[in-house]
């Protein structure tokens, strides 16, 4: 059995730890299930609730099954899955290629097939697979590739979330494992800096990401504002500001990452509900082609960066983007986006965060962008 479009366009969703890491419980993932709901994510696009490391027993037990922690699940597994369906919405869990999770749990290593029935038997719909203490003489693509075929095999359909954090050029054979969706990079802080750093490690790694294999550069910090319970994420490090957010966001979302959000939803600020649920914003991340980005020249790309995302109806997605931290004009010129305005061809700008049409224009198009801040545009290419 296999679902025929999972995974086909960038997953959307939340997981647990970027703000509790290990303080997860059940009454959490159904409060969360329900503001998921509440909040308008849902309708938005946000599907999965995925409960990351430290759900389960130190130990296996007798049988070598994974045990969820009865003091955190006291029902179980299956009655959370039941919940999250309940809402209409995908239930995902996490385990690891070695034989520990990152925080010291069990891992999946020599249990793969016996995991995967597990899940399956609990409704799991997703899976983020770690790359922890897995043994030094083991091949991780070998480990990827056996996982895959186990969830493949396990009866049930459920998204590949590989993890193992851009090792082993993941990007050169990840697609050929099956998973749809391969975190690249080192894990995020709530920080403009980790941000921008993460970004710009993948740009030279957008034509490796497509449908059904996406580059998950990590999921999003929006609306953390220093909300985690761990130092190394962020909660020493201040967060972010609100447009520092939003800009992160936009680049997400033109990278076709996955959208898999971060905060507490249950107490969002209307400023961070409006960055997570902009529909023009997500339509340009879940576009079905799922093209690559490619960076318009004319500056310094580490500064001033405008990338350009073709979009399957003709239309051109645009992200213009101050990285720096100086006020500063960033400068569009269409002919380096194949736009001949000899010919009478030019671009219909419509605003994805201020949704306004600002109307037609040739030849080039700029904006006086303040420092961390974005633009991000759908145009319309015009002629005569
Ligand atoms: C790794 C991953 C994180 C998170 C933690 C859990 O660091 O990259 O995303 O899953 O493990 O321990």
């Amino acid at each position: 059995m296999h679902e025929k479009f999972l995974g086909m366009t960038p997953p959307m969703g939340w997981n647990s730890w970027n703000t509790f890491t290990h303080a997860i419980n059940e009454d959490l993932i159904k409060e969360t299930a329900d503001a998921m709901v509440s909040s308008g994510l849902k309708d938005a696009g946000y599907e999965y609730v995925v409960i990351d490391d430290c759900w389960s027993l130190r130990q296996r037990n007798g049988k070598g099954e994974l045990v969820p922690d009865p003091e955190k699940f006291p029902h179980g597994m299956k009655a959370v899955a039941d919940y999250v369906h309940s809402k209409g919405l995908k239930f995902g869990m996490y385990s690891c290629d070695g034989t520990h999770t990152c925080a010291g749990y069990p891992g999946s290593f020599e249990h793969e097939f016996q995991d995967a029935a597990t899940f399956a038997s609990w409704g799991v719909d997703y899976l983020k697979y770690d790359n922890c203490y897995k043994p030094g003489h083991m091949d991780g693509e070998m480990l990827y590739k056996r996982m895959n075929l186990a969830l493949r095999n396990c009866g049930r359909d459920i998204l590949f979330s590989a993890c193992n954090w851009g090792h082993e050029d993941v990007w050169s054979w990840i697609q050929g494992s099956g998973a749809q969706m391969f975190r690249s990079t080192g894990d995020i802080q709530d920080s403009w800096e980790s941000i921008k750093t993460l970004f710009l490690s993948q740009l030279d790694k957008t034509p490796y990401s497509g449908p059904f294999c996406h580059n998950d550069i990590d999921m999003l910090v929006v609306g953390m504002h220093g909300g985690s319970n761990n130092d190394f994420i962020g909660s020493k490090l201040g967060g972010c500001t609100d447009v520092e957010y939003r800009t992160h966001f936009s680049l997400w979302a033109l990278m076709n990452s996955p959208l898999i959000i971060g905060c507490d939803i249950r107490k969002m600020t209307d400023y961070t509900k409006e960055t997570l649920m902009n529909p023009d914003v997500i339509a340009i991340n879940q576009d079905i082609e799922c093209r690559g980005p490619y960076i318009v020249p004319g500056h310094d790309p580490a500064v001033l960066m405008s990338l350009v995302k073709p979009m399957s109806d003709g239309s051109l997605a645009i992200g213009m983007f101050n990285l720096g931290d100086k006020k500063a004009e960033i400068n569009l010129p269409f002919w380096d986006m194949g736009i001949p305005a000899a010919a009478g061809v030019g671009l219909e700008m419509y605003n994805c965060w201020t949704r306004e049409n600002e109307g037609r224009f040739t030849e080039r198009y700029a904006a006086v962008v303040e420092p961390h801040d974005c633009r991000v545009f759908r145009a319309k290419v015009v002629m005569g």
